[in-house]
C-alpha cells in the first residue's frame, strides 16, 4: 500500500512538472477560455480542454475530413479554417466546430449518366453561380485549387476535376465559405465516379485476379487456412514473406502460393 502511494506520489510530480515545462496558452472554445499546451493540435487541445470528442473528429490524420474548424485570431479580421487534428493551436485563437455542413447532394445511377459536363450541370446546375472569387481555394486544408476544378466543371471536363479534386477529404469547408452557396465537393466526387466508371482504364491486372479467383484458384489455400489450428496460424504469420522496406518496383516474393 506505501509503495502504491509513493508510486502515485511520483507520477503526480513527473505530471506536474511536464506541465510546468509547457507552455500554457489561452484559446477559447465556444466562448469558454481554456489554457492549453502550446504544441497542441485544436483536436488535442479540446481533449486536453475536456472534451470530449464524439462528432467532428475521425481519423485524426487530415485524411476524413471530419474535423473542420473555424477560427479567429485577434489584431485579425479574417475568419481562418483548418482540420482540427492538423492545425496547432494559437495564443487566444477562437474556435468552433464544424463536424457536418448541410450540402446539397445529387442523387443519381452512375450506370445511367455519361462522363460529360451536360450531365453534371444537370444533376448540379447550380455551378455556373460560381462568381470566381477563390474563397473556396483560400479556405481548403488540402491546398486544393478549388476555384480551378469549379470552373472545369464549368468546362465540361470531368476527368479535369477528377484530377484536381483527387485529394479532397469532404470537410465541407470550401462550402461553408462560398458565398454563391456552392457544394463543390459533392459536384467533384460525382465527376470522380464518373472517372473511375466511364473514362480511366480497366485495370488489366485486376480483371485477371478477379477471373482467377472467379475459377476457385485460392480455394484450397484458404480452405487450408480456415482449418489450421492457431499454433500452425501463428507460425505461419510469423514465416510469411514481407516485403522488404525500400524494395524495388519490380519486387515479386520468392514463393507464388498465393499468386
Ligand atoms: S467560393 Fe464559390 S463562388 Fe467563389 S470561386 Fe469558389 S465555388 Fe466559385
Ligand atoms: S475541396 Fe473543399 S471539401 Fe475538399 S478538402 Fe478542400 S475544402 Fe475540404
Ligand atoms: S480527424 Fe480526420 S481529418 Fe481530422
Amino acid at each position: 500500500m506505501a509503495a502504491q502511494r509513493k508510486k502515485k506520489k511520483r507520477a503526480d510530480a513527473t505530471g506536474k512538472k511536464l506541465e510546468q515545462q509547457q507552455k500554457l496558452v489561452p484559446i477559447f472554445i465556444m466562448g469558454q477560455r481554456h489554457l492549453v499546451p502550446d504544441s497542441l493540435t485544436i483536436q488535442k487541445a479540446m481533449e486536453y480542454a475536456g472534451y470530449q470528442l464524439v462528432r467532428g473528429c475521425g481519423c485524426r490524420g487530415g485524411i476524413c475530413g471530419a474535423c473542420g474548424t473555424v477560427f479567429r485570431l485577434p489584431d485579425s479580421y479574417r475568419v481562418e479554417v483548418g482540420l482540427a487534428c492538423q492545425t496547432v493551436v494559437k495564443p487566444n485563437m477562437y474556435l468552433a466546430q464544424i463536424p457536418f455542413f448541410p450540402a446539397n447532394k445529387a442523387v443519381y445511377d452512375i450506370e445511367k449518366l455519361s462522363p460529360t459536363g451536360a450531365d453534371v450541370s444537370k444533376l448540379y446546375p447550380e455551378i455556373f453561380k460560381c462568381v470566381g472569387c477563390n474563397v473556396c481555394t483560400k479556405s481548403c486544408p488540402m491546398d486544393i485549387d478549388v476555384m480551378e476544378y469549379m470552373a472545369r466543371a464549368i468546362r465540361g471536363d470531368v476527368a479535369g476535376v477528377a484530377e484536381l479534386s483527387f485529394d479532397c477529404v469532404m470537410c465541407g469547408l470550401c462550402a461553408a465559405r462560398c458565398p454563391a452557396e456552392l457544394v463543390q465537393y459533392n459536384m467533384a466526387v460525382l465527376c470522380r465516379r464518373l472517372y473511375a466508371r466511364h473514362i480511366a482504364p480497366r485495370a488489366q491486372h485486376l480483371a485477371e485476379r478477379v477471373r482467377e479467383i472467379e475459377k476457385g484458384k485460392y480455394e484450397r489455400p484458404l480452405r487450408a487456412l480456415k482449418s489450421a489450428d492457431i499454433k500452425d496460424l501463428k507460425r505461419l504469420y510469423k514465416e510469411r514473406e514481407i516485403e522488404p522496406e525500400m524494395a524495388e518496383e519490380d519486387w515479386t516474393p520468392e514463393s507464388n502460393d498465393y499468386l
